[in-house]
């Protein structure tokens, strides 16, 4: 939430800035605004909106800067509006600060400072942040500038309680930014003359593939020639460069009129890369080096915790219905949230992974923390590699779905189920499956890309379904078993980019209170595909349609007895229950996108929503 872009260089600073926003923009689209050094004092741009506003604003200025911090906000202490809106400045006007995340005890700080004298323009715990760092600031040693303005930040950081990642520049040092993070990712992106921050190196890749993935205590500081990193109590911080493996490119639209299009159609391969290398037929099991563990290890595990929020818990969910039927471990989901604050009973072989695409929700990074303070192992499944739970966690899973940007998760989803299936595939082979049965699974996994494909073609027919729909208040998803997790993820789609009040149910659920919800204008979307409960979904459809409540229906190709129910008829190809949610969430998708298409909303910038949830 909120993002970062900070630039020092040879080039002008604004142009740098504003592409970076833009990459950034779906950490938050409230406000953004940029400070920026011009000779020997700071032109501070801001503006309420989105980045457009702000960019009409710089085109108007046309400031002119080789060094500048800009921010695009996800707005948590106060209203989205221009004086909100960061950078925000010190006392003195002459120290700017961009930052993501929350200041705690910013009431506390903020009364003290005001009896200093100060004076705020904002309801932000960030201009309060500001303050603090040009108090230490101005009472600062005889340091050289840049130098006091690190020892600044350094004091400030240590009084404050809460999650920073921020950037600050001062009119006194003007070759210099500094950084730090706690708890809000920061990323240092190294060029030849020239140097970047970014809470994500999206922002930033168009320029360079070397990057410092920041440490939670460390503070940084930049020049053009080079940059140093310390820890916030001084010495010398570890840094390990890495190299970023996409490309600009792959974080474009291209074609597509919205990303959250692009990445569903991206699905079959990103699940290709997501099985890519896993699949050994000579031991019909699936390979998975990241975890770390041996064969004897894993099968000593008695209990499995699954911890996520939002679309990667409904895909946790998947996982355990996966991992209790092919393994045969007690499996439970716990949405990360609520496990940072409970008392999960635990054995001493329990084995919990923290599933989340980002790598940076702030409630499953800290159920990850709970989870090793209790001495649990913990593993991740994620999907951005150098990630703040990547790092942290014991070993894991990547996902390699590639950069997602729809702040509506889509490919995500499909390759954390992936990635659920084939974990369940290791498992049940060190407990209880067959070989034969292995190889039979890992036929059926490499052949879900091309069934998804199948799916896309009939984009149209979901698109004319979606039209016919689009205008209703509120709509029902039901699925039964592994497709129940399916129903909820429908319905989040649905809610998120559409605005429609939807909700997921299992099917059989419909008697104990939501079919007095079912009236002509409430459609139904029923997850029904061939398996065990096919006749039951079909009684539970024919119930809808006895009190006139229209029915979609995603149905498996080969059985169109559901036509004579149904309203509307989607059909996925054949594929075992166990891997069919890969399928049967794709129309589902599609259904939420074109709904929201027909209905004028922004699809990848849904309102109020943001990506990566970096706040509690
Ligand atoms: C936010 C996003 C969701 C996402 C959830 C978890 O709510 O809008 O799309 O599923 O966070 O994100 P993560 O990055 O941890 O998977």
């Amino acid at each position: 939430m909120c993002g970062i872009v900070g630039y020092i260089g040879i080039r002008q600073a604004s142009p740098i800035l504003l592409d970076g926003l833009r990459r950034l923009e779906y950490r938050g689209y409230d406000s953004a605004g940029m400070a920026l050094h011009h000779g020997g004092a700071l032109d501070v741009l801001r503006r309420a909106g989105r980045i457009d506003n702000l960019k009409q604003l710089v085109q108007e200025q046309n400031p002119q800067s080789l060094a500048g911090i800009s921010h695009t906000r996800w707005a948590t202490h106060g209203a989205p509006t221009d004086s909100n809106a960061h950078p925000h400045c010190d006392q003195s006007g002459k120290l700017a600060l961009v930052h993501n995340g929350v200041i705690e005890n910013y009431q506390s700080l903020r009364d003290t400072l005001k009896q200093d004298g100060h004076t705020f323009s904002s309801e932000t715990d960030t201009e309060v942040l500001a303050h603090l760092i040009g108090h230490f600031y101005d009472h600062g040693n005889g340091d050289p500038p840049a130098a006091k303005l690190v020892a600044a930040v350094q004091e400030a950081l240590s009084k404050v309680k809460g999650t920073y990642g921020i950037a600050v520049i001062h009119t006194d040092c003007p070759d210099v930014i500094v950084g730090a993070r706690l708890g809000s990712p920061l990323v240092v992106g190294l060029g030849k003359n020239e140097h970047f921050l970014a809470s994500d190196v999206s922002a930033i890749v168009a320029h360079t593939k070397d990057v410092i993935y920041l440490n939670d205590y460390d503070v940084v500081t930049i020049t053009k020639e080079r940059y140093d990193v310390t820890s916030l109590e001084g010495g010398r911080a570890k840094v390990k460069v890495s190299r970023v493996d996409f490309t600009e490119d792959d974080a474009e639209k291209g074609d597509f009129p919205h990303y959250m299009l692009k990445e569903i159609y991206e699905q079959p391969n990103s699940l290709r890369n997501a099985m890519r290398g896993r699949l050994s037929r000579d031991e019909a099991t699936a390979v998975l080096g990241g975890l770390q563990m041996t064969p004897q290890e894993l099968r000593q595990i008695d209990r499995i915790i699954l911890s996520a929020c939002g679309t990667a818990c409904h895909a946790g969910m998947v996982g355990e219905y996966l991992i209790e039927s092919l393994a045969r471990i007690p499996t439970e989901v716990e949405i990360a949230s609520e496990f940072r604050y409970r008392n999960v009973p635990t054995t001493k072989d329990t084995l919990q992974f923290v599933i989340s695409q980002s790598g940076e929700t702030i409630d499953t990074l800290a159920a990850l923390r709970e989870a090793r303070r209790k001495g649990i192992k913990c593993l991740g499944i994620v999907n951005n590699v150098a990630s703040t739970i990547a790092r942290e966690t014991d070993g894991g899973i990547y996902i390699h779905a590639g950069p997602e940007i729809g702040v509506a998760a889509t490919k995500s989803f499909t390759s954390q189920v992936a990635v659920m299936a084939l974990l369940s595939l290791l498992l049940g082979r060190i407990h209880h499956m067959s070989s034969t049965d292995g190889i039979e699974m890992i036929d059926e996994l490499e052949a879900i890309p091309d069934k998804i494909t199948e799916i896309l073609k009939q984009a149209s027919h979901i698109k004319q379904i979606a039209e016919k729909y689009a205008h209703v208040d509120g709509m029902l998803f039901m699925g039964r078993l592994i497709n129940y997790p399916v129903a909820l993820e429908g319905a989040l789609k649905m809610k998120e980019i559409s605005y429609i009040y939807a909700s997921g149910h299992p099917s059989a659920e419909l008697k104990h209170g939501v079919i007095a919800l079912v009236k002509p204008e409430l459609p139904s979307v029923f997850i029904a595909p061939h398996d065990a409960v096919y006749e039951k979904n079909i009684s539970n459809i024919e119930e809808v349609k006895a009190r006139k409540g229209p029915v979609i229906a995603v149905a498996t190709e080969g059985h169109p007895n559901i036509e004579k129910v149904a309203d509307e008829v989607i059909y996925v190809p054949r594929c075992p229950a166990n891997l069919s949610p890969m399928l049967t969430v794709v129309p589902l998708q599609l259904l939420s996108y074109y709904v929201a298409v027909a209905r004028g909303c922004d699809v990848d910038k849904p309102r109020n929503l943001a990506k990566s949830v970096t706040v509690e």
